[in-house]
This record gives C-alpha cells, structure tokens and sequence, in this order.
C-alpha cells in the first residue's frame, strides 16, 4: 500500500523566480525537457548563447519539442513539420509556406542565468517580474564574487512531497538547530524584514550553555535573503566563510524539486590542493546538514495554524503573512482567512 501525504494546504502555484535546471545543464544547441508547475516545458539555448524557455508543444499540431526538436542559429525547430519557432515563441517559418503564422504563439517564460542557474517567471497572472532573483554575490553589496569562492557544490532531489514555504520557514525556525543538525546553535536574530517581495533575515550565532559569551565577541553572521519563495541565498561569515543557494520549484501539485549549492571561501595566500580538499569536505557537510532538513520536511504535515512558543511567534506570523502575497490564487492557508477578515473589519 502506498501512502500518499494529503495534498499540501498551499497553493503549488506561487508567483516569482523558480529554478528549473543548472545553467551548464543546457549547453548551446541543447534542448532539454522538464515538467514545473504541472507543465510540460523545454529550456534550449541558442548559437548567441540566448537561453529560452517555453511550453514544450508546437503550436502546429502539438508536437513536443523537447522529443526531436532541435536548435537551428537562433530558432528552435519541431520535428514534426519543421516549423521553427523564435526566443519570444513566434513562429518565423513554416518550410512549405512563404509566410509564417504571426498568429500562434508557444508560451515562453522570463528566464535568467544567475547563481550558475536558469530561473524562470512564474506567475499564473502572467504579470512581468516585479522583482529581482537574488545573486548570491550581488546582492549582498559587498564586492565578492565567485573568484573568491571555490567552486560550486550542489545537491538535486527530485519530486518531493514539500512545498516551498517550509524551506523558508527555516529561516525563521531557530529551535530546530539542536535537535535536526545536532548543534548546539542558537541564532540570535539581528534583522527581521518582510516589508517586500524580497526580504530579509539576519542572525548571529551564539551557541547553548556558553553564558560568558558578548553577542559582540561572537564573529559568526548569517544574512539570508529571500526572492520571494523559490530562492533564498545565504552568506556567512566570520568563523566560517560560505554562500549558499537554496531554490525549491513545485513540479505538481503535490511535490517539488529541491536543489542547494553551496561555495566555500577561499582564504587569500592559502590555495593549496590540501585547502582546496577541506573546502570541499566542508561543502559535502554543509550540503548534509541541509539533506538533515529535508529530511523532516519532506514527510511534514503543514501545520496551520500552528502551535509556537511565544519565541516563535513573531517569526512565524512575519513569514507566513509575507508569503501570502505569493498566492495570487489565494490558497495561503488560515493565514489567508485571518487577513482577509481583518480586512474586512477595517472596512465595517
Ligand atoms: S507539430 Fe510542430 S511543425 Fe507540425
Ligand atoms: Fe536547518
């Protein structure tokens, strides 16, 4: 018998940026299928380098792309007929006819390559992005970049049963440390800012049962920065040098793909092979430190509304009303319910 988690309270259709594959996935001349948001999809990439991604059936007679298809310079051209369709899914030629159909459009998605990633617009609205994916660089303002990092390690589990808002949730969920990653961790939140699409949380740690400890003296910082639900990117500093990427994109309406990736600092006048295989050992235990994670989410039941401590309230209602503005369809769970009718009493 197989037993099925019931279907998450959540909408799996939030809007925002989602990872949908690794930028070295889809070389130039590749065309590589996937399934996100219960659609079929292709991403390929054209001779400039030009990244595209769209639904995977021509708007012909409804072949699949991603079976066949094949780039030509900077179309993309089906293997039934031959029609070829451009980066905006236009259709610029149809061989056997002197004009295209102007008409007929494939769906095509906002894409960026950013973090060594392909994120794509979501949105059920089909509203433009109005906001930016996070670049686990840029975006925190201080000038490093991956030079600074050894390279990229990363983790892929597919088609779990989570949704993206648990992941966040960790984010704000300082009591799990000690009993999932067997640290003695406990963040001391410095910064709590859910006033945007992208917000922000940062956290020093201090670590239990150390009383002598001058949350001054202790130079270990963690700033996250969430771009909506799908991607949230890390820095640490301090003690330890590290970025990390998290993105989770629902696949259904049941599971969800989950990738992580994480880069280890370099240390300046230290670039030995011998520094370079620590590095990634302490990649390999990051990344197992976040599969101890995954672990409890993907069998987790969503709890709304839940039972918090009084530390964890603040947190908690903070993410969870932030993450309404995601569900356009509405499906934000009780939190939805409670701001609705808070907005109806202000208007009485
Ligand atoms: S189905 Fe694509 S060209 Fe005919
Ligand atoms: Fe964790």
């Amino acid at each position: 018998m197989i037993f099925r988690m019931a279907k998450p309270p959540l909408s799996m259709k939030p809007t925002g940026w989602f990872q949908v594959a690794w930028s070295d996935e889809i070389k130039i001349g590749d065309v590589h299928r996937m399934t996100y948001f219960g659609t079929e999809m292709v991403a390929w990439r054209a001779e400039s380098g030009q990244l595209t991604v769209m639904d995977a059936y021509c708007e012909h007679l409804g072949a699949h792309l991603g079976h066949g298809g094949h780039v030509e310079g900077e179309v993309i051209q089906c293997p039934f007929h031959g029609w070829q369709w451009n980066h905006e899914g236009r259709n610029v030629c149809i061989p056997y006819q002197d004009r295209p159909n102007r008409g007929r459009r494939i769906r095509t998605y906002p894409t960026v390559d950013r973090n060594e990633s392909v994120y794509i617009w979501h949105d059920i609205e089909r509203r433009e992005p109005y906001f930016d994916a996070p670049d686990v660089f840029a975006s925190f303002g201080d000038g490093s970049s991956a030079a600074d990092y050894y390279p990229q390690q990363r983790l892929y589990r597919e088609t779990l049963e989570l949704h993206p808002q648990y992941v966040l949730e960790n984010g704000v969920d300082f009591a799990h440390f000690k009993f999932v990653h067997q640290t003695p961790i406990v963040p001391v939140f410095t910064r709590h800012d859910f006033d945007d699409d992208v917000s922000y949380v940062d956290f020093t740690i201090t670590f239990e049962g150390d009383d002598q400890q001058n949350i001054e003296d202790v130079e270990s910082r963690v700033e996250a920065i969430n771009g909506g639900l799908g991607i949230a990117v890390t820095k640490s500093y301090g003690m330890i040098d590290n970025r990390t990427i998290s993105a989770v994109t629902p696949v259904d309406d049941r599971t969800s793909d989950v990738r992580f990736m994480v880069y280890i600092g370099r240390t300046p006048g230290r670039d030995d092979e011998r520094a370079e295989m620590k590095a990634r050992q302490f990649g390999d235990e990051v990344i197992r430190q976040f599969t101890q994670d995954i672990h409890i989410w993907q069998h987790q039941r969503y709890s709304d509304p839940p039972a918090l401590a009084n530390a964890e309230q603040d947190g908690f209602t903070a993410i969870r009303q932030w993450a309404l503005k995601f569900y356009p369809d509405g499906l934000g769970g009780s939190a939805a319910d409670l701001q609705s009718a808070s907005e109806r009493g202000q208007k009485n």
